[in-house]
């Protein structure tokens, strides 16, 4: 679990968030814009909009290679965005953070260079609630290496089941349990410390994937003791093109690099090369330094609020649409309702596709998700092909929750 924090009495001004956000002054036809599919990519403040044609317009340089000042600008900008996220997620040192392109990245590098370390019968643990990003590397390591994947079954709620997992780290030799912080179609987390305490028991390293989690709760991976951590900038305010790989120093020391090019290196010959010391060995080519830049600034905006505050909005967000959806006949919430949840809530209704309500609601401006968000295995444990997904952030309003319900009651009628 995410460490639960006291609520202080200050309240966000959301107004005035939102007014921060240029995107979502606009109308779709007649309608408001509502943005409700943050768990698929948040919207972008003006700050992070700002900072990035800034450096556009006074710092752009390829770092780390030129030597004149512009260059020093840039690769001054690129560190500084490492440092940042450094110690944002509370990382030892700047050099544990591997810059990707976004969380399916940074699992892959896991998969495809930690991974090589891997043989025949080595187990890799997963849970249902994975999203694909953390299942498909793992599933072609399989098929590559002849690696298995031992699978953590869940409940009706969505909660992981613990005697699985106990049973799994017991019998067999588990080298990695990857899994979600926060799963994107449930809106619920395992109760990470405990797993990664049990996980370490048992020798086995543990990779969260906290594409979601990264927005809506504190991280601090030295508290939590992860071993690899991976998310993306585009699901925390930030620009699309960059993901974060967080990794023990001594665990990405001893990997070897997953692109060849330039900046990864260290020397090259016509017949040999040796690679460069991390992060760069992971950093192969040009990097996102715009992208890393906005990073940064996204980082420093979400953190000008308290983080109870962030909760404690957006849970209420949440409560509301339970409260709300749960009025409408046929309607199910995907593992019931729940307080614990954040982030996400999904739902099928009966009489209607996700894709045409979806499609039906788009019209009306609010924006949600449709069909298995890239959790196919999920959908099958819930038996649901497919569900239709709110997903909160920072900006949204109750007065947004309540039209997305209202919208519902006015597109039903044909279809019952
Ligand atoms: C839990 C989870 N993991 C991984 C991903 C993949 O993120 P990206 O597409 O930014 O690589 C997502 C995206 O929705 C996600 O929700």
């Amino acid at each position: 679990m995410f460490q639960m924090l006291c609520y202080s009495p200050l309240a966000l001004d959301i107004p005035s968030i939102r007014r921060q956000f240029p995107i979502l002054s606009q109308r779709i036809g007649a309608y408001p814009l509502v943005y409700l599919d943050n768990a698929a990519t948040t919207q972008k403040p003006k700050t992070v909009l700002d900072a990035m044609t800034h450096f556009y317009e006074t710092s752009n340089a390829n770092p780390h290679r030129g030597l004149y000042p512009l260059a020093d600008r840039a690769t001054q900008a690129y560190e500084d965005a490492r440092s940042r996220v450094a110690t944002f997620i509370h990382a030892t040192r700047p050099e544990e953070i591997v810059f990707t392109k976004s969380t399916t990245e940074s699992i892959n590098i896991i998969a495809k260079c930690w991974g090589r370390t891997l043989r025949a019968g080595d187990v890799i643990a997963l849970s249902v609630l994975e999203h694909h990003s953390n299942i498909v590397p793992w599933l072609q390591l399989k098929e590559e290496r002849g690696i298995d994947i031992a699978w953590i079954d869940a409940d009706g709620t969505g909660r992981l089941n613990m005697e699985t997992l106990e049973k799994i780290l017991g019998e067999k030799h588990v080298k990695l349990l990857s899994l979600s912080a926060l799963s994107n179609v449930l809106g619920t987390a395992p109760p990470l410390q405990d797993i990664i305490a049990m996980a370490h028991r048992a020798q086995c390293l543990v990779l969260l994937d906290a594409a979601q989690a990264v927005a809506h709760h504190p991280i601090d991976v030295r508290e939590l003791d992860a071993d690899f951590l991976a998310f993306s900038s585009h699901k925390l305010y930030g620009p699309t093109g960059i993901g974060v790989l967080w990794g023990r120093e001594r665990l990405l020391d001893a990997m070897p690099p997953m692109l060849g090019g330039g900046m990864m290196i260290d020397e090259v010959d016509c017949d040999h090369f040796t690679f460069a010391e991390i992060p760069q060995r992971f950093e192969g080519g040009t990097p996102p330094v715009a992208d890393a830049v906005g990073l940064h600034a996204a980082i420093d905006w979400l953190t000008q609020f308290p983080w109870q505050e962030i909760e404690m909005h957006e849970r209420s967000l949440l409560t509301t649409a339970q409260n709300e959806l749960s009025k409408i006949e046929g309607l199910s919430i995907l593992g019931g309702t729940s307080q614990e949840r954040s982030g996400s809530l999904s739902f099928t209704l009966d009489g209607i596709h996700p894709h045409d309500l979806a499609e039906l609601l788009g019209q009306r401006g609010i924006c949600v998700r449709a069909g298995h968000h890239c959790a196919q295995p999920l959908h099958r444990h819930f038996a649901a092909p497919a569900s239709t997904r709110l997903s909160v952030a920072l900006y949204n309003t109750e007065e947004e929750i309540f039209a997305l319900a209202a919208a519902i009651q006015e597109i039903l009628p044909p279809f019952r």
